[in-house]
């Protein structure tokens, strides 16, 4: 039996997968290159682990690829991660073949217009896939996320006392989704750098030190095994 085929059929996936991927700049570092190497590289190994993530079935996958705090960095680098998307959404065919729903996260609002053009192409051009539900979150922030949940039910002219968590949830970009099972950050940092943070109340984690660039399928079946052997109470007993 293929090592594939065993693991598929010995373990429970998750229903959601969270990832943050980072650590793009280290590994550039690391080998004197510049960050934007590291980001080219990241591009790379995010394409492979949604490919994976569909191979084994899993049904929601949603990745932190910049967040509303990154527009702090150097010009130069905010530049090429823009570039580098850009670069994705044109080649986003190659995800229509593996029957990808891709869905961006985020307020999409900022980008530069031939982005939000290209963003509308490919979750349109996706929207019939049956496989893999892939969440990019661009301009993500869970602060900035909950803050314009707020506003819209505001707007809505709902008595408060109708408010619920749900109205909440329902109101979130993630509106529909189940939430994240299981958030994953390599790169050795400990703390969610406001992802999900409302999705995330009873999430499983895990954290690695391998750089985002470096990290493979094989550190995802740890990571899945794991998850396996973690007992999720949700504060009953
Ligand atoms: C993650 O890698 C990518 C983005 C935040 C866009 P980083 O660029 O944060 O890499 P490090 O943390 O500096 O190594
Ligand atoms: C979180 O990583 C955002 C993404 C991976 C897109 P950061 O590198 O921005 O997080 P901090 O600044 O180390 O908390
Ligand atoms: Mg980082």
């Amino acid at each position: 039996m293929s090592l594939f085929k065993k693991k598929t059929e010995e373990r429970k996936l998750p229903r959601h997968i969270a990832i943050i991927m980072d650590g793009n700049g280290r590994w550039a570092k690391k080998r004197s290159m510049p960050r934007s190497a590291g980001h080219v590289a990241g591009a790379k190994t995010f394409k492979d682990i949604a490919r994976y993530c569909n191979k084994i079935g899993l049904e929601y996958l949603t990745v932190y690829a910049f967040s509303t705090e990154n527009w702090k960095r150097p010009k130069d680098e905010v530049d090429s991660i823009m570039n580098l998307l850009r670069d994705y959404l044109k080649d986003a065919e190659n995800f229509k073949s593996d029957n990808i729903k891709v869905k961006f996260i985020g307020n999409l609002e900022p980008l530069a217009d031939d982005i939000k053009e290209l963003i509308k192409k490919d979750e349109d051009g996706s929207k019939n896939a049956t496989g893999l539900k892939l969440n990019i979150a661009i301009n993500y922030g869970g602060r900035d996320e909950i803050t314009n949940a707020v506003k819209k039910i505001v707007a809505s002219g709902i008595s408060p006392d109708s408010i619920t968590e749900q109205t909440i949830s329902d109101n979130l970009y993630t509106s529909g989704m189940p939430d994240p099972d299981f958030i994953i950050r390599p790169s050795g940092e400990y703390r969610l750098s406001n992802y999900l943070i409302w999705q995330s109340a009873y999430a499983e984690y895990w954290f690695s030190d391998v750089l985002w660039p470096d990290f493979t399928p094989k550190h995802l079946e740890k990571a899945i095994e794991e998850y396996n052997h973690r007992h999720r109470r949700f504060g009953g007993v």
